[in-house]
C-alpha cells in the first residue's frame, strides 16, 4: 500500500512514522503541499491519498484523483463535509475517516475556551505583562449552579456534558438521537435549549439542514448574557450575524475553534499576510471572543488515535475487511 500525504505537518510526519514502525507494509511519502487540482495529479502511481479536514475535496480534485487511478481517499479526521461525496461515489472513490479518535480532547478545548473567555483570562495574560493589575473588564461568572445546554450529544458532545457535570452544572441539550447513556442530562427542543442555557457549545456535524443554526432568530432565543462556543464547525454560525449581536451587547462571552472562511488560515502562519476576509479580525476586536485555530483535537492522545487508525484502515481496505465505523462511502 503506497499512500501519498498532502499538507504534511512535522508533527503528522512524527506522529505516522511513530505508527508505521508496526506496519512496515505501508510506504507514505509526505507532500508540505495541500491537496488540490493540480497536486492531485501527483498520485499517480500510488494506492491511496491522505488528507484532513482543511483539505479542498471537491468534484475537480476528486476526478483528478480517480484519473490518476487512486481508489481510496483517507481522511486523517472526523468531519467530511469538506469532501464531495457525490461525485467520489460517482468516481468509485472510497473514503474512509477516524470518527472518535479523542472526543475528550475536542470537548476540554470546550470548557477550555468556554473558561477562559468567561474568566476573561486572554485579556489579563496581556495587562498583567504591562503591570496592570487592575480588575476593571475582567469579572467572570461562576458556572457551578448554571445551566450548560449541548447542541449534539454524540461522541465529542457527551464527553463535553460530562465535563460541564462536572463543574456542578445542570446539562440539558438538544439532538435527533438523544444518547441514553447520559442519564443526568435534560433532553429537550433546540429553542428551549438556546433560551434556557448559560453555557451553549455546539457538537453536531455541519449538515445541509444545520448550515447557520445560530443566526439572528437563535441568537434572539438566547439569554443576553450567554457564553457561546463552536468547537464543531464554522458554518454552524451565520457569523455576520453574530458579530452585529456582539455588537448589541449580547453574550458575555464567545469562544471560537472554527470560523466561516477559516480554510485559507487553518495550520498556516500568515503574520506576513495580508489576509483576505475581516472575519477573525472583526471578532477579535471584541473584548469578550476568543479564537482559537481548529486546534481542539491537537493532543497527543489525539494524534496517535488518528494515525493509527488512518494506517488501519489502510490496512483494512487492501484486506478488503473495512471497519463499518469508519467508512464514509
Ligand atoms: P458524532 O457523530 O459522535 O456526534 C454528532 C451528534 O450530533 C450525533 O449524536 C447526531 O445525532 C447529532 N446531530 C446531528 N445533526 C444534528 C443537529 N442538526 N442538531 C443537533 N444534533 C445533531 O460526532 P463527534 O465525534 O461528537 O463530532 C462532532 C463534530 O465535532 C464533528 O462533526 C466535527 O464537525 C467536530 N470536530 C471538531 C474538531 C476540532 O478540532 N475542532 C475535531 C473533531 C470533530
Amino acid at each position: 500500500m503506497k499512500i501519498l500525504f498532502y499538507d504534511a505537518k512535522p508533527y503528522d510526519i512524527d506522529s505516522f512514522e511513530k505508527e508505521r514502525k508496526n506496519d512496515p507494509d505501508i510506504e507514505i511519502e509526505y507532500l508540505t503541499a495541500d491537496i488540490s487540482v493540480r497536486t492531485a495529479a501527483l498520485a499517480k502511481g500510488y494506492d491511496a491519498v491522505c488528507a484532513f479536514v482543511s483539505s479542498q475535496l471537491d468534484a475537480d480534485v476528486l476526478k483528478e484523483l480517480a484519473d490518476a487511478g487512486v481508489g481510496l481517499l483517507l481522511m486523517r479526521c472526523a468531519g467530511f463535509n469538506n469532501v464531495d461525496l457525490k461525485a467520489a461515489k460517482e468516481l468509485k472513490i472510497t473514503v474512509l475517516r477516524v470518527p472518535g479518535y479523542s472526543p475528550e480532547a475536542v470537548a476540554e478545548h470546550a470548557m477550555a475556551l468556554a473558561m477562559a473567555v468567561n474568566r476573561r483570562i486572554h485579556k489579563e495574560y496581556i495587562k498583567v505583562r504591562e503591570n496592570n493589575f487592575s480588575l476593571v473588564g475582567l469579572m467572570g461568572i461562576n458556572f457551578h449552579g448554571r445551566t450548560a445546554g449541548i447542541i449534539g450529544t454524540g461522541k465529542i458532545g457527551a464527553a463535553m456534558a460530562k465535563i460541564c457535570r462536572g463543574f456542578g452544572m445542570r446539562v440539558i441539550a438538544y439532538d435527533k438521537y438523544p444518547n441514553s447513556s447520559l442519564e443526568f442530562v435534560e433532553y429537550m427542543e433546540l429553542g428551549e435549549v438556546l433560551s434556557n442555557s448559560d453555557l451553549i457549545s455546539l457538537h453536531c456535524p455541519l449538515t445541509i439542514e444545520n448550515y447557520h443554526m445560530i443566526n439572528k432568530e437563535s441568537i434572539a432565543r438566547m439569554k443576553q448574557d450567554a457564553v457561546l462556543i463552536n468547537t464543531s464547525r464554522g458554518e454552524l454560525v451565520d457569523t455576520d450575524d453574530l458579530i452585529a449581536s456582539i455588537r448589541n451587547h449580547k453574550f458575555h462571552g464567545v469562544g471560537l475553534d472554527v470560523y466561516e472562511e477559516e480554510r485559507e488560515n487553518v495550520f498556516e502562519n500568515r503574520e506576513d499576510d495580508i489576509l483576505e476576509s475581516s472575519v477573525v479580525a472583526r471578532l477579535l476586536s471584541f473584548p469578550n471572543v476568543i479564537v482559537t485555530s481548529h486546534q481542539a483535537f491537537f493532543t497527543e492522545e489525539a494524534l496517535s488515535a488518528i494515525s493509527r487508525t488512518t494506517l488501519s484502515n489502510a490496512k483494512d481496505y487492501e484486506n478488503g475487511s473495512l471497519n463499518q465505523d469508519n467508512i464514509v462511502l
